[in-house]
Protein backbone atom coordinates (compact mmCIF):
# COMPACT_ATOMS: atom_id res chain seq x y z
CA UNK A 1 0.00 0.00 0.00
CA UNK A 2 1.56 3.21 -0.90
CA UNK A 3 2.17 5.74 1.98
CA UNK A 4 -0.36 7.60 1.11
CA UNK A 5 -3.28 5.41 0.63
CA UNK A 6 -2.53 4.41 3.73
CA UNK A 7 -2.29 7.94 5.85
CA UNK A 8 -5.95 8.96 3.51
CA UNK A 9 -7.08 5.88 4.95
CA UNK A 10 -6.44 6.19 8.43
CA UNK A 11 -7.54 10.15 8.26
CA UNK A 12 -11.34 9.23 6.79
CA UNK A 13 -11.04 6.01 9.03
CA UNK A 14 -14.59 5.91 10.84
CA UNK A 15 -17.08 3.54 11.99
CA UNK A 16 -18.77 1.79 9.48
CA UNK A 17 -16.09 1.32 6.73
CA UNK A 18 -14.78 -2.15 7.96
CA UNK A 19 -14.01 -3.08 4.85
CA UNK A 20 -11.37 -0.35 3.40
CA UNK A 21 -10.31 -0.28 7.02
CA UNK A 22 -9.68 -4.09 6.68
CA UNK A 23 -6.44 -2.94 4.07
CA UNK A 24 -4.79 -1.17 6.86
CA UNK A 25 -4.27 -4.89 8.80
CA UNK A 26 -0.76 -5.68 8.93
CA UNK A 27 0.78 -2.42 7.39
CA UNK A 28 4.13 -1.38 9.10
CA UNK A 29 4.05 1.96 11.23
CA UNK A 30 6.82 3.39 13.65
CA UNK A 31 5.78 5.05 16.46
CA UNK A 32 8.12 7.60 18.11
CA UNK A 33 8.68 6.29 21.16
CA UNK A 34 8.02 2.38 21.08
CA UNK A 35 9.40 2.20 17.48
CA UNK A 36 8.45 -0.27 14.77
CA UNK A 37 5.08 -2.00 14.90
CA UNK A 38 2.53 -3.49 12.90
CA UNK A 39 -1.15 -3.21 12.97
CA UNK A 40 -2.80 -6.04 14.50
CA UNK A 41 -6.56 -5.69 14.82
CA UNK A 42 -9.20 -2.98 14.45
CA UNK A 43 -12.27 -2.81 16.53
CA UNK A 44 -15.17 -0.63 17.71
CA UNK A 45 -14.63 1.09 21.10
CA UNK A 46 -17.74 -0.04 23.77
CA UNK A 47 -19.97 2.68 23.10
CA UNK A 48 -19.12 1.86 19.58
CA UNK A 49 -18.46 5.34 18.55
CA UNK A 50 -14.66 4.99 17.89
CA UNK A 51 -12.32 2.74 16.08
CA UNK A 52 -9.53 1.20 18.53
CA UNK A 53 -6.13 0.05 16.64
CA UNK A 54 -4.13 -2.84 18.19
CA UNK A 55 -0.42 -2.11 17.48
CA UNK A 56 2.31 -5.16 17.80
CA UNK A 57 5.77 -3.87 18.79
CA UNK A 58 7.44 -6.88 19.24
CA UNK A 59 5.91 -8.76 21.99
CA UNK A 60 4.33 -5.64 23.51
CA UNK A 61 0.76 -4.81 21.84
CA UNK A 62 -0.81 -1.42 22.17
CA UNK A 63 -3.94 -0.11 21.53
CA UNK A 64 -4.59 3.48 20.56
CA UNK A 65 -8.06 5.29 19.95
CA UNK A 66 -7.97 6.66 16.27
CA UNK A 67 -7.61 9.78 17.05
CA UNK A 68 -4.58 8.93 19.12
CA UNK A 69 -3.57 6.84 16.21
CA UNK A 70 -3.79 9.78 13.87
CA UNK A 71 -2.01 12.25 16.68
CA UNK A 72 0.78 9.66 17.57
CA UNK A 73 2.40 8.16 14.24
CA UNK A 74 0.88 10.35 11.23
CA UNK A 75 2.09 13.56 13.55
CA UNK A 76 0.33 16.13 10.90
CA UNK A 77 0.05 19.82 12.31
CA UNK A 78 -1.96 21.85 10.71
CA UNK A 79 -0.35 25.23 10.82
CA UNK A 80 -2.24 29.19 10.45
CA UNK A 81 -0.25 31.04 7.76
CA UNK A 82 2.55 29.60 6.75
CA UNK A 83 4.78 32.07 4.72
CA UNK A 84 4.56 32.07 1.02
CA UNK A 85 7.73 32.23 -0.78
CA UNK A 86 8.76 32.77 -4.43
CA UNK A 87 10.74 30.48 -6.54
CA UNK A 88 14.10 30.98 -5.51
CA UNK A 89 15.25 32.20 -8.72
CA UNK A 90 12.88 34.64 -9.50
CA UNK A 91 14.45 36.32 -5.89
CA UNK A 92 18.04 36.21 -6.40
CA UNK A 93 18.09 37.29 -10.03
CA UNK A 94 16.59 40.41 -8.80
CA UNK A 95 19.72 40.29 -5.55
CA UNK A 96 21.80 40.31 -8.07
CA UNK A 97 20.71 43.79 -9.97
CA UNK A 98 20.92 45.02 -6.07
CA UNK A 99 24.16 43.89 -5.54
CA UNK A 100 25.30 45.01 -9.35
CA UNK A 101 23.87 48.22 -8.25
CA UNK A 102 25.35 48.23 -4.90
CA UNK A 103 22.07 50.68 -4.12
CA UNK A 104 20.61 48.66 -0.94
CA UNK A 105 17.87 51.48 0.11
CA UNK A 106 16.52 54.58 0.01
CA UNK A 107 14.33 54.70 -2.53
CA UNK A 108 16.12 52.92 -5.17
CA UNK A 109 14.94 50.75 -8.36
CA UNK A 110 13.19 47.89 -7.02
CA UNK A 111 11.52 50.59 -4.65
CA UNK A 112 9.79 52.01 -7.85
CA UNK A 113 9.54 49.00 -9.16
CA UNK A 114 7.43 47.59 -6.62
CA UNK A 115 5.33 50.75 -6.30
CA UNK A 116 4.39 50.99 -9.62
CA UNK A 117 3.07 47.16 -9.15
CA UNK A 118 1.26 47.95 -6.29
CA UNK A 119 -0.14 51.25 -7.49
CA UNK A 120 -1.12 49.23 -10.37
CA UNK A 121 -2.50 46.10 -8.48
CA UNK A 122 -4.59 48.45 -6.12
CA UNK A 123 -5.77 51.05 -8.86
CA UNK A 124 -4.11 53.48 -6.53
CA UNK A 125 -2.82 57.24 -7.21
CA UNK A 126 -0.29 57.30 -4.53
CA UNK A 127 1.73 53.99 -2.50
CA UNK A 128 4.48 54.38 -0.45
CA UNK A 129 6.45 50.96 1.18
CA UNK A 130 7.35 51.12 4.45
CA UNK A 131 9.11 49.21 7.05
CA UNK A 132 6.16 47.60 8.72
CA UNK A 133 1.79 48.64 9.02
CA UNK A 134 2.15 49.61 12.28
CA UNK A 135 5.00 52.40 11.42
CA UNK A 136 3.25 52.94 8.60
CA UNK A 137 -0.54 53.69 10.55
CA UNK A 138 1.81 56.32 12.80
CA UNK A 139 3.39 57.55 9.87
CA UNK A 140 -0.12 58.24 8.80
CA UNK A 141 -1.55 59.83 11.51
CA UNK A 142 1.55 62.07 12.18
CA UNK A 143 1.69 62.71 8.59
CA UNK A 144 -2.21 63.96 8.52
CA UNK A 145 -1.33 66.15 11.55
CA UNK A 146 -4.98 65.23 13.74
CA UNK A 147 -5.57 66.52 17.10
CA UNK A 148 -7.97 64.88 19.22
CA UNK A 149 -9.29 61.89 19.65
CA UNK A 150 -9.63 59.26 17.22
CA UNK A 151 -12.76 56.43 16.42
CA UNK A 152 -11.15 53.21 16.32
CA UNK A 153 -11.93 49.57 17.71
CA UNK A 154 -10.61 47.57 20.89
CA UNK A 155 -11.71 44.11 18.05
CA UNK A 156 -8.47 44.16 16.36
CA UNK A 157 -5.18 43.21 16.08
CA UNK A 158 -3.39 45.51 19.28
CA UNK A 159 -0.93 47.10 16.42
CA UNK A 160 -3.84 49.44 15.62
CA UNK A 161 -4.05 50.64 18.78
CA UNK A 162 -0.30 50.80 19.84
CA UNK A 163 0.16 52.85 15.96
CA UNK A 164 -2.31 55.76 17.48
CA UNK A 165 -0.93 55.42 20.89
CA UNK A 166 2.64 56.13 19.55
CA UNK A 167 1.58 59.01 17.25
CA UNK A 168 1.36 62.58 17.81
CA UNK A 169 -1.75 64.93 19.20
CA UNK A 170 -4.20 62.00 18.96
CA UNK A 171 -6.14 59.59 21.26
CA UNK A 172 -8.25 56.28 20.75
CA UNK A 173 -12.03 56.54 21.63
CA UNK A 174 -13.28 53.03 21.48
CA UNK A 175 -16.16 51.82 19.59
CA UNK A 176 -17.85 48.65 19.06
CA UNK A 177 -17.91 46.35 16.15
CA UNK A 178 -20.56 45.15 14.30
CA UNK A 179 -21.33 40.93 15.01
CA UNK A 180 -21.90 40.27 11.17
CA UNK A 181 -18.74 41.59 9.50
CA UNK A 182 -16.39 42.23 12.91
CA UNK A 183 -15.73 45.41 11.94
CA UNK A 184 -16.71 48.80 13.45
CA UNK A 185 -20.05 49.85 13.85
CA UNK A 186 -21.22 52.80 12.07
CA UNK A 187 -23.93 53.50 14.67
CA UNK A 188 -21.73 53.35 17.60
CA UNK A 189 -19.15 55.43 15.80
CA UNK A 190 -22.36 58.38 15.32
CA UNK A 191 -22.96 58.23 18.84
CA UNK A 192 -19.15 58.77 19.98
CA UNK A 193 -18.86 61.79 17.50
CA UNK A 194 -18.14 65.04 19.83
CA UNK A 195 -16.54 68.31 19.02
CA UNK A 196 -12.88 66.52 20.43
CA UNK A 197 -13.44 63.65 17.37
CA UNK A 198 -10.23 64.45 15.14
CA UNK A 199 -10.80 61.09 12.59
CA UNK A 200 -11.92 57.76 12.47
CA UNK A 201 -9.44 54.84 12.34
CA UNK A 202 -11.28 51.67 11.43
CA UNK A 203 -10.14 48.20 10.96
CA UNK A 204 -10.97 45.70 7.77
CA UNK A 205 -10.52 42.74 10.63
CA UNK A 206 -9.54 39.25 8.98
CA UNK A 207 -9.01 41.26 5.57
CA UNK A 208 -13.14 41.04 5.53
CA UNK A 209 -14.62 44.74 4.23
CA UNK A 210 -15.82 46.92 6.62
CA UNK A 211 -19.56 48.66 6.51
CA UNK A 212 -17.06 51.30 3.94
CA UNK A 213 -20.05 53.20 2.58
CA UNK A 214 -21.68 53.72 5.76
CA UNK A 215 -18.58 55.33 7.34
CA UNK A 216 -17.69 57.12 4.26
CA UNK A 217 -20.82 58.95 5.10
CA UNK A 218 -20.04 59.46 8.49
CA UNK A 219 -17.19 60.68 8.11
CA UNK A 220 -18.27 62.98 5.17
CA UNK A 221 -21.08 64.16 7.12
CA UNK A 222 -18.67 65.33 10.10
CA UNK A 223 -15.92 65.97 7.81
CA UNK A 224 -13.54 63.81 9.81
CA UNK A 225 -10.87 62.09 7.91
CA UNK A 226 -11.16 58.16 7.72
CA UNK A 227 -8.10 55.74 7.88
CA UNK A 228 -8.45 51.98 6.97
CA UNK A 229 -6.08 49.65 8.92
CA UNK A 230 -6.60 47.29 5.67
CA UNK A 231 -3.07 44.74 7.02
CA UNK A 232 -5.15 41.72 5.66
CA UNK A 233 -6.40 42.65 2.96
CA UNK A 234 -3.98 42.39 0.13
CA UNK A 235 -6.43 41.37 -3.00
CA UNK A 236 -9.87 42.08 -1.32
CA UNK A 237 -12.12 44.54 -3.65
CA UNK A 238 -15.70 45.99 -3.10
CA UNK A 239 -17.85 46.83 -5.96
CA UNK A 240 -15.07 46.50 -8.43
CA UNK A 241 -12.41 48.29 -6.42
CA UNK A 242 -9.66 47.91 -4.61
CA UNK A 243 -10.50 48.21 -0.56
CA UNK A 244 -8.02 51.03 -0.05
CA UNK A 245 -9.97 53.15 -2.23
CA UNK A 246 -11.73 53.36 0.88
CA UNK A 247 -11.79 56.48 2.70
CA UNK A 248 -8.64 58.75 2.71
CA UNK A 249 -5.58 56.63 3.03
CA UNK A 250 -5.08 52.37 4.06
CA UNK A 251 -2.44 50.76 5.62
CA UNK A 252 -1.72 47.25 4.23
CA UNK A 253 0.45 44.89 6.06
CA UNK A 254 3.02 42.60 4.01
CA UNK A 255 3.91 40.85 7.42
CA UNK A 256 5.09 37.44 6.81
CA UNK A 257 2.17 35.46 8.06
CA UNK A 258 -0.08 37.44 5.52
CA UNK A 259 -1.10 36.36 2.33
CA UNK A 260 1.14 38.54 0.55
CA UNK A 261 4.75 39.20 2.26
CA UNK A 262 7.53 40.72 2.07
CA UNK A 263 9.14 39.08 5.09
CA UNK A 264 8.25 42.09 7.02
CA UNK A 265 6.78 45.37 5.64
CA UNK A 266 3.59 47.22 4.81
CA UNK A 267 2.52 49.97 2.28
CA UNK A 268 0.44 53.49 2.81
CA UNK A 269 -1.94 53.79 0.08
CA UNK A 270 -4.22 57.89 -0.30
CA UNK A 271 -4.67 59.65 -3.30
CA UNK A 272 -3.50 63.23 -1.62
CA UNK A 273 -0.07 64.13 -2.92
CA UNK A 274 0.58 66.40 -0.31
CA UNK A 275 -0.28 63.77 2.11
CA UNK A 276 1.49 60.81 0.41
CA UNK A 277 4.86 63.49 0.32
CA UNK A 278 5.10 63.98 3.70
CA UNK A 279 4.27 60.40 4.89
CA UNK A 280 7.54 59.97 2.29
CA UNK A 281 9.31 62.65 4.58
CA UNK A 282 8.24 61.31 7.87
CA UNK A 283 9.49 57.64 7.14
CA UNK A 284 13.05 59.36 5.85
CA UNK A 285 13.75 61.57 9.49
CA UNK A 286 11.87 64.66 7.81
CA UNK A 287 15.06 65.39 5.34
CA UNK A 288 13.74 67.47 2.77
CA UNK A 289 17.43 68.43 0.98
CA UNK A 290 20.41 68.50 2.06
CA UNK A 291 20.77 71.30 4.21
CA UNK A 292 16.97 70.99 4.78
CA UNK A 293 15.19 69.34 7.90
CA UNK A 294 11.07 69.74 7.60
CA UNK A 295 10.65 67.92 10.83
CA UNK A 296 11.06 65.04 13.54
CA UNK A 297 10.23 62.08 10.88
CA UNK A 298 11.52 58.74 12.28
CA UNK A 299 12.91 56.13 9.81
CA UNK A 300 10.64 53.20 8.27
CA UNK A 301 11.58 52.98 4.79
CA UNK A 302 11.10 49.66 3.29
CA UNK A 303 14.86 48.64 1.44
CA UNK A 304 15.58 46.91 -2.13
CA UNK A 305 15.95 43.47 -0.74
CA UNK A 306 12.32 43.52 1.03
CA UNK A 307 11.27 45.14 -2.54
CA UNK A 308 12.92 42.30 -4.26
CA UNK A 309 10.91 39.70 -2.17
CA UNK A 310 7.99 41.48 -2.59
CA UNK A 311 7.69 41.75 -6.67
CA UNK A 312 9.06 38.19 -6.98
CA UNK A 313 6.36 36.94 -4.72
CA UNK A 314 3.93 39.21 -7.01
CA UNK A 315 4.28 36.19 -9.04
CA UNK A 316 2.75 33.93 -7.63
CA UNK A 317 -0.24 35.33 -5.00
CA UNK A 318 -3.19 35.02 -7.51
CA UNK A 319 -2.31 31.29 -7.47
CA UNK A 320 -2.22 31.54 -3.46
CA UNK A 321 -5.27 33.62 -3.39
CA UNK A 322 -6.82 31.19 -5.44
CA UNK A 323 -6.06 28.07 -3.73
CA UNK A 324 -7.19 29.44 0.06
CA UNK A 325 -10.40 30.39 -1.68
CA UNK A 326 -10.92 26.10 -2.18
CA UNK A 327 -9.74 25.73 1.28
CA UNK A 328 -12.27 28.34 2.45
CA UNK A 329 -14.90 26.85 0.06
CA UNK A 330 -14.24 23.31 1.19
CA UNK A 331 -15.01 24.17 5.05
CA UNK A 332 -17.75 26.12 4.72
CA UNK A 333 -19.47 22.79 2.68
CA UNK A 334 -18.36 21.19 5.70
CA UNK A 335 -19.96 23.37 8.33
CA UNK A 336 -23.02 23.73 6.17
CA UNK A 337 -23.75 19.89 6.32
CA UNK A 338 -22.68 20.02 9.74
CA UNK A 339 -25.43 23.02 10.82
CA UNK A 340 -23.68 22.59 14.26
CA UNK A 341 -25.66 24.65 16.52
CA UNK A 342 -22.99 25.91 18.36
CA UNK A 343 -20.82 26.97 15.10
CA UNK A 344 -21.25 29.74 13.39
CA UNK A 345 -19.42 31.03 10.38
CA UNK A 346 -21.45 34.00 8.97
CA UNK A 347 -21.99 32.80 5.63
CA UNK A 348 -22.82 36.07 4.52
CA UNK A 349 -19.02 37.26 4.71
CA UNK A 350 -18.24 35.23 1.83
CA UNK A 351 -21.02 36.42 -0.39
CA UNK A 352 -19.31 37.59 -3.38
CA UNK A 353 -21.77 39.11 -5.60
CA UNK A 354 -20.40 42.73 -4.51
CA UNK A 355 -16.74 41.85 -3.24
CA UNK A 356 -13.66 39.52 -3.81
CA UNK A 357 -11.89 38.02 -0.61
CA UNK A 358 -8.29 36.91 0.10
CA UNK A 359 -9.55 34.57 2.53
CA UNK A 360 -6.48 35.34 5.12
CA UNK A 361 -8.68 33.80 7.97
CA UNK A 362 -11.12 31.70 9.03
CA UNK A 363 -13.06 32.28 12.07
CA UNK A 364 -15.75 30.46 13.57
CA UNK A 365 -17.84 31.57 16.42
CA UNK A 366 -18.08 28.65 19.31
CA UNK A 367 -21.75 29.83 21.13
CA UNK A 368 -20.57 28.86 24.49
CA UNK A 369 -22.61 24.98 25.90
CA UNK A 370 -22.76 22.12 27.20
CA UNK A 371 -19.21 22.35 28.91
CA UNK A 372 -17.62 23.55 25.67
CA UNK A 373 -16.89 27.10 24.74
CA UNK A 374 -13.82 28.28 22.32
CA UNK A 375 -11.13 28.30 24.38
CA UNK A 376 -11.69 24.35 25.21
CA UNK A 377 -12.38 23.90 21.52
CA UNK A 378 -8.82 25.19 21.03
CA UNK A 379 -6.99 23.45 23.36
CA UNK A 380 -8.60 19.89 21.81
CA UNK A 381 -7.73 21.08 18.63
CA UNK A 382 -4.49 22.11 19.11
CA UNK A 383 -3.95 18.33 21.14
CA UNK A 384 -5.12 17.30 17.35
CA UNK A 385 -2.52 18.69 15.06
CA UNK A 386 -4.47 22.14 14.51
CA UNK A 387 -3.33 25.21 15.51
CA UNK A 388 -5.93 27.89 15.39
CA UNK A 389 -5.51 31.00 16.75
CA UNK A 390 -8.25 33.18 19.69
CA UNK A 391 -7.72 36.07 17.26
CA UNK A 392 -8.68 39.15 18.63
CA UNK A 393 -8.14 38.25 21.90
CA UNK A 394 -7.17 40.22 24.26
CA UNK A 395 -9.28 43.37 22.82
CA UNK A 396 -7.99 46.54 24.00
CA UNK A 397 -10.24 46.59 26.83
CA UNK A 398 -8.51 43.68 28.14
CA UNK A 399 -5.16 44.79 27.51
CA UNK A 400 -3.07 46.24 30.18
CA UNK A 401 -1.79 49.09 27.91
CA UNK A 402 -5.45 50.55 27.87
CA UNK A 403 -5.67 49.84 31.50
CA UNK A 404 -5.57 53.60 32.43
CA UNK A 405 -7.49 54.58 29.92
CA UNK A 406 -11.39 53.36 31.27
CA UNK A 407 -12.12 57.00 30.01
CA UNK A 408 -11.55 55.94 26.23
CA UNK A 409 -13.93 53.22 26.01
CA UNK A 410 -17.57 52.81 24.59
CA UNK A 411 -19.61 50.60 25.32
CA UNK A 412 -18.14 47.65 23.63
CA UNK A 413 -20.01 44.56 24.59
CA UNK A 414 -19.66 42.67 21.17
CA UNK A 415 -16.16 43.78 20.96
CA UNK A 416 -15.54 41.28 24.03
CA UNK A 417 -17.99 38.69 23.27
CA UNK A 418 -16.45 38.10 19.70
CA UNK A 419 -13.08 37.86 21.74
CA UNK A 420 -14.37 35.30 23.69
CA UNK A 421 -16.08 33.45 21.24
CA UNK A 422 -14.27 33.60 17.95
CA UNK A 423 -11.70 31.22 16.82
CA UNK A 424 -9.75 31.05 13.36
CA UNK A 425 -9.15 27.87 12.51
CA UNK A 426 -5.61 27.73 9.56
CA UNK A 427 -5.70 28.81 6.24
CA UNK A 428 -2.77 27.62 4.02
CA UNK A 429 -2.42 27.38 0.17
CA UNK A 430 -0.72 24.39 0.65
CA UNK A 431 -3.93 22.42 1.69
CA UNK A 432 -4.90 19.90 -0.66
CA UNK A 433 -8.37 18.36 -0.22
CA UNK A 434 -7.50 15.42 1.93
CA UNK A 435 -5.84 18.29 4.68
CA UNK A 436 -8.92 20.32 4.74
CA UNK A 437 -11.10 17.03 4.91
CA UNK A 438 -8.74 16.36 8.02
CA UNK A 439 -9.50 19.92 9.65
CA UNK A 440 -12.59 19.69 9.57
CA UNK A 441 -12.86 15.53 10.82
CA UNK A 442 -10.72 16.84 13.53
CA UNK A 443 -12.75 19.76 14.31
CA UNK A 444 -15.91 17.73 14.67
CA UNK A 445 -14.18 15.04 16.79
CA UNK A 446 -13.21 18.02 19.01
CA UNK A 447 -16.61 19.18 19.52
CA UNK A 448 -17.46 15.30 20.18
CA UNK A 449 -15.14 14.44 22.26
CA UNK A 450 -15.75 14.43 26.42
C1 LIG B 1 -5.29 44.45 11.91
C2 LIG B 1 -3.79 44.55 11.95
N1 LIG B 1 -3.21 45.74 12.02
C3 LIG B 1 -1.87 45.85 12.03
C4 LIG B 1 -1.05 44.75 11.98
C5 LIG B 1 0.44 44.93 12.06
O1 LIG B 1 1.09 44.65 10.87
P1 LIG B 1 2.69 44.68 10.81
O2 LIG B 1 3.16 43.40 11.39
O3 LIG B 1 3.01 44.79 9.35
O4 LIG B 1 3.16 45.86 11.58
C6 LIG B 1 -1.60 43.48 11.90
C7 LIG B 1 -0.74 42.30 11.84
O5 LIG B 1 -1.14 41.17 11.88
C8 LIG B 1 -3.02 43.36 11.88
O6 LIG B 1 -3.61 42.17 11.80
Amino acid sequence: MREVDFEKLIAEAAVGRDEELARVLGHGVKHPAYGKGRIQDIQKSEEGRELLLSVGFGKINKVFSITEFRREFLQKQYVMNQPSVPDLESFTSRVKEIFDNRWLTNFGGMHEEFSESLREIMDAEFVLPVTNATFGLTTLLNAMDLHGEMLTVPYTFPATYHALIHARNVSPRFVDVRRDNFGMDPDAAARAITERTAGILAVHAYGFPAAVEELSALAQEHDLPLIFDAAACFGVRKNGLSITQYGDASVLSFHATKVFNTAEGGAIICRDEALYDRCKLFINFGILGEDKIEFDGLNGKMDELRCALGLANLGQVEIALEKRKRVVESYLETLRELDHPQISYLPSLYDTSEQTLNYSYFPIIVTPSDGLDRDMLNQRLRRRGVFSRTYYYPTARESKICSDMEDSFESTPVSTQLSKEVLCLPVNPDFDEYDCACIMRELQEAIRET
